[in-house]
């Protein structure tokens, strides 16, 4: 993070933020929460969602394109609000870009500390399970605990959220079949590690209750994008008196629009502007 590469004034401009799709949706809401004064540009390559199986070379292309564009938009900086985006390609992306980027990683730090029975589950792409942030968060906080950590996967859940069927019947059914095995193996604490996966949390306590406390990076990420902001001075003031008030959030999709402002709509209570943006392609060439 190089906050001197800001630009003197940049208050008023918006934050950037990305997801292949809409689960970063999740992680706007509590960026909006920290930072009700912002304006938000919200990136969806809904045309190339899900990433979770793609390689890894593809993903940083397809990340490094979208935050290129934040930043041609004038974004003071950029969440992404991905963890199969930032487990392999986050370092990369950083070195490209002259704007603080914000990245995720698994919050498997809180998950351990919550632990009792010493086993803990990741719910992720394959991406991210094999990706060096895990990898390194594991190391850092579950190996010196003695922490046992399951890694979980399936490709059908990301579409479930994108289709707007987050708490549909099919998708507790999956829940069921997929959890029950980690309820069985004594997991009593579940990192939602790709961020369409909080969309998920009604449907995971309505079919396990409290069987497993859950952790998502959030509200981490939020603190963390806060307190840079404020460091470097770069925070929205606010509506001067006459001035039409911040906060706006703004969609852009690769993607079919239509359909996404629908499942948009589902997802985020608020007002929220979607839009079709389209690109050229050779990124994947
Ligand atoms: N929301 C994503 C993540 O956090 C992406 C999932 C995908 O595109 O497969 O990993």
């Amino acid at each position: 993070m190089n906050i001197q590469e800001l630009d003197a004034a940049p208050n008023s401009r918006p934050i950037g933020v990305f997801d292949s799709g809409a689960g970063g949706l999740s992680i706007l809401s509590e960026l909006q929460k920290a930072l009700p004064h912002e304006d938000f540009l919200y990136f969806a390559d809904s045309a190339h969602c899900p990433y979770g199986e793609r390689a890894p070379a593809e993903i940083e292309a397809l990340t490094l394109r979208a935050v290129q564009w934040l930043e041609a938009q004038g974004c003071k900086l950029v969440v992404i609000a991905c963890n199969t985006a930032c487990a392999f390609s986050l370092a990369s992306v950083r070195a490209a870009v002259g704007i603080p980027v914000v990245g995720l990683v698994p919050a498997l730090k809180p998950a351990v500390q919550h632990t009792t029975s010493g086993v803990v589950a990741v719910f992720a792409t394959p991406v991210t399970l094999e990706g060096s942030l895990l990898r390194e968060v594991t190391r850092q906080f579950a190996d010196p605990a003695g922490v046992k950590v399951l890694k979980l996967w399936h490709r059908d859940l990301v579409p479930l959220v994108e289709a707007g069927h987050a708490d549909a019947p099919q998708t507790r059914a999956l829940l069921r079949e997929l959890l029950t095995p980690l309820a069985q193996a004594g997991a009593d604490a579940l990192v939602l590690g790709c961020t369409h996966y909080p969309f998920l949390v009604p449907a995971i306590q309505a079919e396990f209750g409290d069987t497993f406390t859950l952790h998502d990076s959030g509200a981490g990420v939020a603190k963390q994008t806060r307190a840079l902001l404020e460091q470097a001075g770069h925070l929205n003031p606010g509506a001067a008196p006459g001035q039409i008030k911040p906060g706006q959030v703004t969609l852009y999709t690769t993607g079919e629009a239509r359909q996404v402002a629908e499942v948009a709509a589902q997802l985020w209570p608020g007002d929220i502007r979607v839009c079709a943006l389209s690109l050229p392609e050779e990124v994947l060439a």
